[in-house]
């Protein structure tokens, strides 16, 4: 039995950007498909707009399907190549039954301005084949808009692309998000594109959140031992910076069939302790909206979370 996700607990707010930052395998997309309801959680809760969705089924999930969208890593795993571009957006309007032909017509043709994806009528009888990786994510971004969803959650949405269309692709989300109060989850292994991204980040290790803040309270003092790992790993293009060379953390992340006893990044953590190898760490508050999981800042006869 794997626990990908572990004792993970969070609010995201209305029109709210928040990244999910780990390691490969740190159970970041478990924890996205869960909140998309794709997986159904085998404990705990998950609450959207006040309506409990722990467990709804297929039909009862229909609503939240429109309400919640999906950007995925690979464009072109995630477009059917068998559609054509037109067709591609077309299709959730005809899912969820809305507008009549000429309409959702209009709705395709302005999904495509959106994402500036122009003249659209020279993208429209394309299949994905036939337009370059940015363009496709452009097109899969379009599909995850033209519901107009309160929610999006994109997977990794720029690490599948050509270095020069990264940041152009990032952009564009957050000023679709920020100009349509979409609440956005962006999950990610890359601190660096994070911080320019979100309101709050989230650090994710071997199942667990284990530091929670607001951006800027982030980036100006990290306190868990992996967070500053993280940051410590994030190379800097200036010579002149003796912090320019990067320093990854020691170790791998430990396989979660049999995870660490105690804090979980014990085995690689330069701070470890005694109670760290014996009792799992609880969740601190250490200011408004700042917490870490980390005995360096709980009383040691504190409960340690599950
Ligand atoms: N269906 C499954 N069965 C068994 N193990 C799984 C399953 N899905 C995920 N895992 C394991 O759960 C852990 C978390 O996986 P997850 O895909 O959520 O990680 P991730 O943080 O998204 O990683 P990546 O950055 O590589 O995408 C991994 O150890 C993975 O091997
Ligand atoms: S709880 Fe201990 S081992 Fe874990 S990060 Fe904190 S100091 Fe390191
Ligand atoms: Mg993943």
């Amino acid at each position: 039995m794997v626990k990908a996700v572990d004792g993970v607990s969070f609010e995201l707010g209305k029109g709210e950007a928040i990244s999910l930052v780990g390691e490969s395998g740190s159970g970041k997309t478990t924890l996205a498909k869960t909140i998309l309801r794709l997986y159904e959680p085998t404990d705990g809760t998950l609450i959207f707009n006040g309506k409990d969705i722990t467990h709804l089924n297929a039909k009862n999930l229909m609503w939240y399907r429109k309400t919640v969208q999906l950007v995925q890593q690979d464009p072109f795993g995630s477009l059917p190549y068998f559609l054509t571009i037109r067709e591609i957006l077309e299709e959730p309007l005809r899912i969820h039954k809305i507008g009549d032909e000429r309409s959702r017509d209009e709705l395709v043709y302005k999904a495509l301005e959106n994402v500036r994806l122009l003249p659209a009528e020279d993208f429209l009888p394309k299949y994905p084949h036939m337009i370059s990786g940015g363009q496709a994510q452009r097109v899969a971004i379009a599909r995850a808009l033209i519901l107009q969803p309160e929610l999006i959650v994109a997977d990794e949405p720029v690490s599948m692309l050509d270095a020069s269309v990264r940041v152009e692709i990032l952009m564009l989300l957050r000023e679709l998000q920020e100009n349509r109060k979409i609440s956005f989850i962006y999950v990610t292994h890359d601190l660096s594109t994070s911080r320019y991204f979100s309101d709050k980040i989230f650090i994710m290790y071997a199942g667990h959140i284990v530091e929670k803040a607001a951006t800027l309270e982030i980036l100006r003092e990290p306190l868990h031992p992996y967070t500053i790992a993280l940051f410590e790993a994030i190379p800097d293009p200036d010579p002149s910076n003796v912090r320019r060379r990067r320093k990854t953390p020691v170790g791998e992340p430990p396989s979660l069939l049999d995870p660490p006893l105690g804090c979980r990044f014990h085995p690689r953590c330069p701070h470890a302790k005694d109670i760290c190898r014996k009792k799992e760490p609880p969740e601190v508050e250490v200011s408004k909206l700042h917490t870490v999981k980390c005995w360096l800042f709980a009383q040691e006869d504190s409960e340690g979370g599950a």
